[in-house]
């Protein structure tokens, strides 16, 4: 086979993940698989590096809540397949258990696991052609690494050639003192493999059937095996328990910034800053200390995020700055304000200009362009047309302990500050509220809606009723003042 033709090389039969252990470090009822780094599930990246060499087929092997994963699996990723291993009988047993579930395959075969998140499409792609180019009938991926306590170790001969893999309880001391370690990524020729795992025997101190000592049973029938090395460890690296998980999720959101700071991004403070793998952020953004940008969220060119925001599945426009602000499931507009201490909750949209200020709660509310809702809000429910003003304090009560009813405020109509629209209310385009108002009824075009007591004042009340007081003191120095006798 040509490296060079022009033809697509053929595709892998088969990515056969295996998921089936217990994760019992993580001591958690999730299985260790469904747990995040950046926003997805380990076992996501597991499924989305398989899919990007696209295989004939990707099987999970499943077994340890295997409820979890297979539920997991139907929503992220209904194009894997799934087998079931009832016993963990080792990481050879695994791999027959998928082959089970394949009759007719041609070609090669790659193993992964579902908790190695780090590892790319790329560096499979890279291990496959290395399998092809040798023309090997087995080839590992490995690494070298500081400690290697624990890993499988890669056994080479006088020249260099890969005889071996002996893992960490069954290795002599000599062997021990090997760094090149087996990453448990593999691609097999998938009639050596199969005819290599009929031969297993559970010779080892766990008693297991080892997938590793399948490279020995090929290379004794006289076929080529091979190792392919990577200088990037973190890819080959497992999690076990929630410190790996920490770690793992740092370096890949070291390297997600990385990317977008190559993009034309400024992230002011990359260890406060979160980003999701599925997040788009365009470039001249600028990203503040203490952001989190998760799920589906974009941000658009010159926009300001942060300090102090999360914004979860959120599109924001051009030039918009979003300052301290919780926002979830909503769209901010090109040259938007929000914040600071702002809360968009799910529905929040704000149009181009708009703003939504200080101590302002949002939720289901569209709001035009240009409009403005400066100080402590809440509107629920509420549809504001553009350019209109909400005043300080004002409230869309929204809930009759019922049912929630929408409230609208019509184009360029301004509504007093601590006025209450009690939901359902219509006010035209063009119209005032009074401050302080309980708006119950419609307002129409241009008017003015007063709904509240009228102001009486009580002459001389302090100094009949609070005499010999600062307060009375200071009424009779202003009228003092007012009228010198
Ligand atoms: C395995 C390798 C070791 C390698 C290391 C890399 C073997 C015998 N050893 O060791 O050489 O350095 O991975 O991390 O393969 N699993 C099943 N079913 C089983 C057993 C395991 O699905 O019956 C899955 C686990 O869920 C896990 C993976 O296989 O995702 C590896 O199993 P684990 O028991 O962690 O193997 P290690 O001892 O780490
Ligand atoms: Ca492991």
């Amino acid at each position: 086979m040509s490296v060079h033709s022009d033809q697509a090389p053929s595709p892998v039969a088969a990515v056969v993940i295996l998921a089936a252990g217990e994760g019992k470090r993580m001591k958690s009822s999730r299985s260790k698989l469904l747990h995040e780094i950046a926003g997805h599930s380990m076992l996501s990246y597991a499924v989305t590096a398989a899919t990007t060499i696209q295989p004939e087929h990707i099987v999970v092997v499943v077994g340890h809540l295997r409820d979890q994963v297979e539920a997991h699996l139907a929503e992220i990723a209904p194009h894997v397949l799934t087998a079931v291993q009832e016993e963990q009988l080792g990481t050879g047993h695994a791999v027959q258990v998928a082959l089970g579930q394949l009759a007719d395959l041609t070609g090669d075969v790659m193993v992964t696991m579902g908790d190695v998140p780090m590892l790319t499409g790329e560096t499979l792609a890279a291990l496959l052609l290395e399998h092809r180019t040798q023309q090997a009938a087995a080839t590992v991926l490995t690494a070298q690494v500081p400690d290697p306590t624990g890993y499988g170790r890669i056994l080479r001969d006088a020249e260099g050639r890969v005889t071996g893999i002996v893992e960490h309880r069954d290795a002599d001391d000599t062997q021990r003192e090997i760094t090149e370690i087996n990453s448990g990524i593999y691609v097999f020729d998938v009639a050596a493999l199969r005819s290599a795992l009929t031969e297993l025997v559970p010779a080892n101190d766990q008693g297991e059937l080892y997938l590793t000592d399948v490279l020995t049973v090929v290379r004794e029938a006289g076929k080529p095996i091979g190792a392919y090395f990577i200088d990037d460890v973190w890819q080959t690296e497992g999690v076990n328990d929630r410190i790996q998980l920490s770690q793992m999720n740092a370096e890949l959101n070291r390297r997600i910034l990385e990317r977008w700071m190559r993009e034309g991004v400024t992230v002011v403070d990359p260890a406060s800053t979160w980003v999701h793998a599925s997040v788009d952020i365009a470039p001249d953004v600028i990203l503040l200390p203490g952001t989190s940008l998760e799920g589906a969220t974009s941000v658009a060119a010159g926009a300001q995020i942060g300090p102090d925001t999360t914004l979860i599945d959120v599109e924001v426009g051009e030039n918009a700055v979003v300052t301290r602000t919780q926002a979830s499931l909503s769209v901010i507009g090109p040259g938007a304000n929000v914040g600071p201490f702002a809360h968009l909750r799910p529905g929040t949209t704000l149009g181009s200009g708009g703003k939504i200020g200080t101590f302002v709660e949002t939720k289901n509310a569209r709001i035009g362009a240009r409009a403005k809702a400066p100080h402590l809000s809440y509107l629920g429910d509420a549809v504001i047309g553009e350019g209109a003003n909400i005043g300080a304090g004002v409230i869309f009560a929204n809930y009759d302990g019922l049912t929630k009813s929408t409230s609208t405020v019509g184009a360029h109509s301004f509504v007093g500050s601590n006025s209450v629209l009690a939901a359902p209310v219509e006010v035209a385009d063009g119209a005032y509220i009074a401050a302080g108002s309980t708006i119950t009824g419609d307002v129409g075009p241009g008017d003015l809606a007063v709904s509240r007591s009228r102001q009486r004042n009580v002459p001389g009340w302090v100094a009949r009723k609070r005499p010999g007081t600062k307060t009375a003191r200071a009424a009779e120095a202003a009228q003092e003042q007012k009228e010198p006798s």
